[in-house]
C-alpha cells in the first residue's frame, strides 16, 4: 500500500483554535493528495500537488502568507527531490512567486537546478508561472512587531503505488532574518530523499543544516536501517545536540515517521488504515 505523510511547520504550540485551523487544512490536503495516489498518481506529481496546496494556505509559512526578511520582503526557498530518480531541484530566495515549488518542478529537467534570487524570477517569468504579492496583513504585523512569527515551513513526502518516492519542502525562512540567509529547505538537509526513503524537514534552517537531517535519515535507511530505528536515532541525536527541527520521513515500504524536537510539529500521514494527525498540545 501506498503512504503520504505533510506537515505544516514546526515550533510552539499556538492556540486550540490555531491547532484546530491547521488540523484541518493538513486533513483536507493530505485527502485531496491520496486520491491521487489511489489513482495512480506518480509521488513527484502528488508531492509537488500537495505542497502548492500547502503553498497557498496563508497558515503556513510558504507562498502566500510568508515570513518577511528583516528588510520586509518576502524571500521564498523550496525543493524537490524525486527518489527514483535521486534527483534534487531547488529555488533560494525567489521574490514575488506564488508557487516556488512549480518552479523547482520545471527546474527537475534542466541542467541548472538550483537558482537563486533574481535568475529563479527571470526563469519564472520566462515559464509564465503565476506572479504575486505573498504579503498577508498578519506576515507584515509580524514584520513590523520584529516578530519571527508563529507559522511553519510546509513539507510532503509521498509513497506512490509503485513504491517510488519523493520529497518537496517550501518556506518564506525563519522570519526577520538578514537578507541573503539561505534556508535549510532548497538543500538536501532539508529536503532528501532515494529510492528507499523519503525525508522533509521543518524548524530551525541552521540546526537542520548542522545536522543534514534529511540526508542523515536517508543515508541510514539506505544502509539498511529500518525507518522507526533510524527516525529515533536521530531524534536522540537532535535532543542531545539542542537542535531544533521537526522531521516527517517514509520509506519503500511505505512506513512513516514524525519526530520533533520542538513543542510540536503539525503533521498530517494517510496510509492503509487511513489518516492520522498530530495531537493537540495544551497552550498555557
Ligand atoms: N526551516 C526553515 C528555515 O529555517 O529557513
Amino acid at each position: 500500500m501506498p503512504a503520504l505523510i505533510i506537515h505544516g511547520g514546526a515550533g510552539r504550540a499556538r492556540t486550540v483554535a490555531g491547532q484546530e485551523a491547521i488540523k484541518a487544512s493538513l486533513a483536507q490536503i493530505a485527502d485531496a493528495a491520496w486520491a491521487m495516489v489511489l489513482d495512480g498518481a506518480q509521488a513527484v506529481e502528488v508531492a509537488i500537488a500537495s505542497a502548492r496546496l500547502l503553498e497557498d494556505d496563508p497558515l503556513f509559512n510558504a507562498g502566500l502568507g510568508s515570513k518577511l526578511q528583516s528588510d520586509g520582503v518576502a524571500r521564498l526557498s523550496a525543493a524537490l527531490m524525486d527518489g527514483t530518480r535521486e534527483r534534487f531541484s531547488g529555488v533560494i530566495n525567489v521574490e514575488g512567486l506564488l508557487n516556488p515549488i512549480l518552479l523547482c518542478e520545471h527546474l527537475q529537467t534542466q541542467r541548472d537546478r538550483v537558482l537563486a534570487g533574481e535568475g529563479a524570477l527571470a526563469r519564472a517569468r520566462m515559464l509564465g508561472l503565476a506572479e504575486g504579492d505573498v504579503i498577508t496583513e498578519a506576515a507584515r504585523a509580524n514584520w513590523r512587531a520584529a516578530l519571527e512569527g508563529e507559522t511553519g515551513t510546509i513539507g510532503a513526502v509521498v509513497c506512490d503505488t509503485r513504491g517510488d518516492i519523493a520529497a518537496a519542502t517550501s518556506t518564506g525562512g525563519r522570519g526577520m532574518e538578514t537578507i541573503g540567509r539561505v534556508s535549510d529547505s532548497a538543500t538536501v538537509a532539508g529536503n532528501f530523499a532515494s529510492p528507499s526513503a523519503g525525508v522533509s524537514c521543518t524548524g530551525i534552517g541552521e540546526d537542520i543544516v548542522d545536522g543534514a537531517l534529511a540526508a542523515r535519515l536517508v543515508a541510514a535507511v539506505d544502509a539498511g536501517q529500518p525507518l522507526a530505528e533510524a527516525a529515533s536515532n536521530l531524534e536522540n541525536k537532535m535532543r542531545a545536540r539542542g537542535w531544533m527541527a521537526g522531521v516527517i520521513s517514509l520509506d519503500s515500504g511505505c512506513q512513516w515517521s514524525a519526530i520533533h524536537t520542538t513543542d510540536v510539529m503539525y503533521w498530517t500521514a494517510m496510509d492503509a488504515d487511513g489518516l492520522h494527525q498530530f495531537n493537540f498540545r495544551d497552550v498555557p
